[in-house]
């Protein structure tokens, strides 16, 4: 469903060129869940967003359902990005001056979505807040709720438009150690449900291990971590 093939991205800011990633191959299939892990810097955002058809490549294919996603338009990049892809970011990054409910919606407003009646968009938007547990935080503001809560509605707003693909940055980076599993378990349910690939980037390696694959990013190269190692390190915890 997505790969990444050759993938290379350098910054060049004044003076300095900073190579992040230098080769990168990845492949992810239908339903699976993978972690992605690697120090501070390493080049994990980066890739997640070049992933998400955010942020082009220097050199190296995305394909999405066979479609190279650089190749594409802009504005039908656009559409692939609004019907397939859903993201979750670290701090949440709901609209404040929206309703819980309105940012749930949000997605389904863009363009080249496929939805068209109003009725049924509002519909799938309360079961969804249904399922992250706040049916009945619908009409409050975001910062009328927890961190916990905000990114539940995150959770939600990016599951609105059934993306095949989720993307989540650290989804748990704010939140204390209870309420991120928490929240981690309604993502996993939530995907696995509905045999969504999910992609998530986190420095944590207990959540890491929650996922059917864990890569990480060394030296600008995915590596697949060894399934004995994973083993090893929780027979030793
Ligand atoms: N827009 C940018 N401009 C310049 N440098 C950037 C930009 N985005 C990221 N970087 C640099 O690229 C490297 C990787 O960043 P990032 O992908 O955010 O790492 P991670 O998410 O693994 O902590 C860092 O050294 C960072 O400073
Ligand atoms: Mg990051």
């Amino acid at each position: 469903m997505l790969s990444a093939k050759n993938i290379h991205k350098t910054y060049s800011m004044r003076h300095k060129t900073v190579t992040v990633l230098k080769g990168a191959d990845l492949n992810i299939t239908p339903g699976e869940s993978v972690a992605i892990i690697g120090l501070s810097g390493s080049g994990k955002t980066t890739l997640l967003h070049i992933l998400g058809g955010l942020d082009k490549p220097d050199q190296g294919e995305i394909f999405i359902d066979d479609e190279s996603l650089y190749n594409l338009t802009e504005s039908k990049r656009s559409a692939i990005r609004a019907n397939k892809i859903g993201f979750i970011f670290q701090a949440y990054h709901l609209l404040q001056e929206m309703t819980v409910l309105e940012n749930v919606i949000l997605p389904a407003m863009v363009h080249g979505n496929l939805w068209r009646k109003s009725s049924e968009i509002t519909n799938h938007a309360m079961s969804l807040l249904a399922t992250v547990g706040l049916e009945n935080r619908s009409t409050h503001m975001p910062l009328e709720l927890s961190g916990g809560e905000q990114q539940r509605v995150a959770m939600a707003r990016a599951l609105m438009n059934k993306p095949k693909l989720i993307l989540a940055d650290e989804p748990t980076g704010n939140l204390d150690h209870a309420t991120g599993s928490q929240v981690l378990d309604t993502l996993f349910e939530m995907t696995t449900k509905q045999n969504y690939s999910l992609v998530m980037v986190t420095h944590n390696r207990d959540i890491a291990a929650q996922c059917d694959r864990v890569l990480k990013i060394e030296d600008g190269l995915i590596i697949e971590e060894k399934q004995m190692d994973r083993g090893r390190k929780s027979e030793v915890e």
